[in-house]
């Protein structure tokens, strides 16, 4: 049986020495997506990745690769990034005042779309934008760092999507949720209603990361 979710195994909490090792982790393991995390130390503290390397692992993986920008200004590197060969590029909501605009160059770059919400924004903010993307990617810690805990309210917040989502008729757009999700709560955030999950301590910090994978795909055979 196939799974009802998508896995995104997230590389920042990876061995950024050889993220080679990441990607066949990801491959033996069956992820469906590779979630990478860029930070621009401006949106927050974190500084990590840009196009360069998102260009080196495309020639490695046939994966999806889903590129979440925590960046401002995020019109300014949307090209670089679908040109590297980014499968989908996720912008957040609070870093532009023109998000159909974003919206517009990211698919006339070829790349699908997805749009991010930190904890604290309302989700009314999305909710007019919503037909026009492929992805939310709902955050369920503060952006910046792995190895966060699951906040309260997620969950919420995901059941308020979906349904939005099933009323306008628009459950093609996948419901990404990003931060502190590990194998004991995993049930309950697809239940809440999410298609893809994000993790990355749980995986690449485990002893055995591969079958980690796995244990998450078994969680809703
Ligand atoms: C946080 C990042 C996440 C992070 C998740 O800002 O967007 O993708 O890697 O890491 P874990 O699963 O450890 O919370
Ligand atoms: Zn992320």
């Amino acid at each position: 049986m196939s799974p009802n979710f998508k896995l995104a195994p997230s590389i920042l909490s990876a061995d950024f020495s050889n993220l080679q090792a990441a990607l066949e982790i990801c491959n033996k393991g069956g992820a469906h997506w590779i979630h990478v995390d860029v930070m621009d130390n401006q949106f927050v503290p974190n500084l990590t990745i840009g196009p360069p390397v998102v260009k080196s692992l495309r020639p490695k993986t046939e994966k999806f690769i889903d590129v979440h920008m925590m960046v401002v200004d995020p019109e300014k590197l949307v090209e670089p990034f679908a040109k590297a060969g980014a499968d989908n590029i996720t912008f957040h909501i609070e870093a532009t005042n023109d998000p159909v605009g974003v919206i517009d160059l990211i698919r006339s770059c070829g790349s699908k779309v997805g749009v991010s919400i930190k904890p604290a924004t309302p989700l009314s903010d999305i909710f007019p934008i919503l037909d026009k993307v492929d992805v939310v990617l709902i955050m369920s810690v503060e952006p910046g760092f792995g190895g966060q805990g699951y906040l309260p309210g997620a969950n919420e917040r995901i059941s308020e999507i979906r349904k939005y989502l099933n009323e306008k008729c628009l459950d093609r757009v996948l419901i990404e949720v990003d931060g502190g999700i590990k194998l004991y709560n995993a049930k309950e955030v697809i239940d809440a209603g999410a298609n893809v999950l994000v993790a990355g301590s749980e995986i690449f910090k485990s002893n055995n990361p591969i079958q980690t994978i796995k244990d998450f795909y078994q969680l809703t055979e």
